[in-house]
């Protein structure tokens, strides 16, 4: 069994546990409401012989049954905590499995995501897609660029924060192929509901390659159109915030753009990634998602945009 289920285990005896004590203890005050009043005889004092049975009833259900109860909980904590890693385990070795680092950064609003290597030429840098091979457990450096959100993928892992100045970690396990959306969980600004966060757990063969196709510079454009659409790109302050690996665009600010068109969602994941979207996005991107740092773009002529946002799609 993995920590996940253990820890996941001990939630669930827990939960059973204390559903019977409340539902106990709702019957008994059903009872209690219910029950024939009877004369005062029949209720004597509990310190009297009569009402003896009165007080075995506090001793044995007020005081041996919950004493029985935390004792048996406390000893299966035990038991799981023993049997979790260590922590000093997790911070010696991260990412073990894989050979590389994993971080996570916040920033306002979406988030970035650097797999670094030993070899610094195979590290990837993306944005909003987490992928993972499937069945491996892999330990995620969390860290902001800016204020306080948090790192949420309701499927896989509770909240963890991303906090400045500090780093924290997260492990996950993606236990089948498939995508687990996730978002951020601590209120980061106005558009803090549009920062999403998807994890695509992949089958290992699958995950290689895409690690490998991330590494690839960008394509070079194949047609007068996608070559307009770079020029545009480099030209038209894109290049200032966002990356595109293989041309002039260095900018650090935003998403890097280099595979975009690999990605299912833009925007922080808050739109699809399709043609229209993805025009609209670059013209009027404060109509689509007020006060994000990508500025509108009107002056584009609509030659410009066709040739850029074509441009984007040809970014696999
Ligand atoms: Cu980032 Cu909320």
């Amino acid at each position: 069994m993995g920590s996940e289920q253990r820890v996941a285990a001990l939630g669930s005896a827990s939960l059973i546990a204390f559903s019977i004590v409340a539902l106990v203890i709702a019957g008994i005050l059903v009872w209690l409401a219910l029950r024939p009043r009877g004369s005062l005889a029949e209720h004597a004092p509990l310190q009297s012989d009569a009402g003896a049975d009165g007080t075995r009833i506090v001793k044995v259900w007020g005081i041996v049954f919950p004493v029985v109860t935390l004792l048996v909980l406390f000893g299966l904590t035990l038991k799981t905590m023993a049997a979790l890693p260590r922590a000093s385990a997790l911070e010696c070795a991260p990412g073990t499995d894989e050979a590389s680092d994993i971080h996570v950064y916040g920033h306002q609003w979406w988030f970035e995501i650097n797999y670094t290597f030993r070899d610094p030429s195979q590290n990837v840098t993306t944005a909003t897609e987490l992928h993972l091979p499937v069945g491996r457990s892999v330990t995620i450096a969390l860290e902001t660029r800016d204020v306080i959100h948090s790192f949420w993928v309701p499927k896989l892992r509770g909240k963890v924060d991303l906090i400045p100045g500090q780093v924290n970690h997260v492990r996950l396990r993606a236990s089948q192929p498939g995508v687990f959306e996730g978002e951020c969980a601590e209120y980061c600004g106005v558009q803090h509901a549009h920062m999403r966060l998807r994890i695509v757990g992949e089958a290992r063969a699958a995950y290689e390659a895409w690690l490998e196709s991330q590494r690839r510079p960008a394509p070079e454009p194949s047609t007068e159109a996608l070559a307009l659409g770079r020029r545009t790109f480099e030209s038209a302050a894109c290049g200032l915030c966002h990356q595109v690996r293989g041309t002039g665009a260095h900018g650090l600010v935003g998403p890097d753009l280099t595979h975009v068109a690999s990605r299912e969602r833009i925007a922080g994941g808050a739109f699809p990634n399709d043609t229209a979207t993805l025009a609209a996005w670059v013209v009027h991107a404060q109509d689509l998602k007020p006060g994000a740092q990508m500025p509108d773009l009107p002056q584009l002529t609509g030659e410009q945009l066709t040739a850029l946002t074509a441009y984007l799609q040809n970014n696999h």
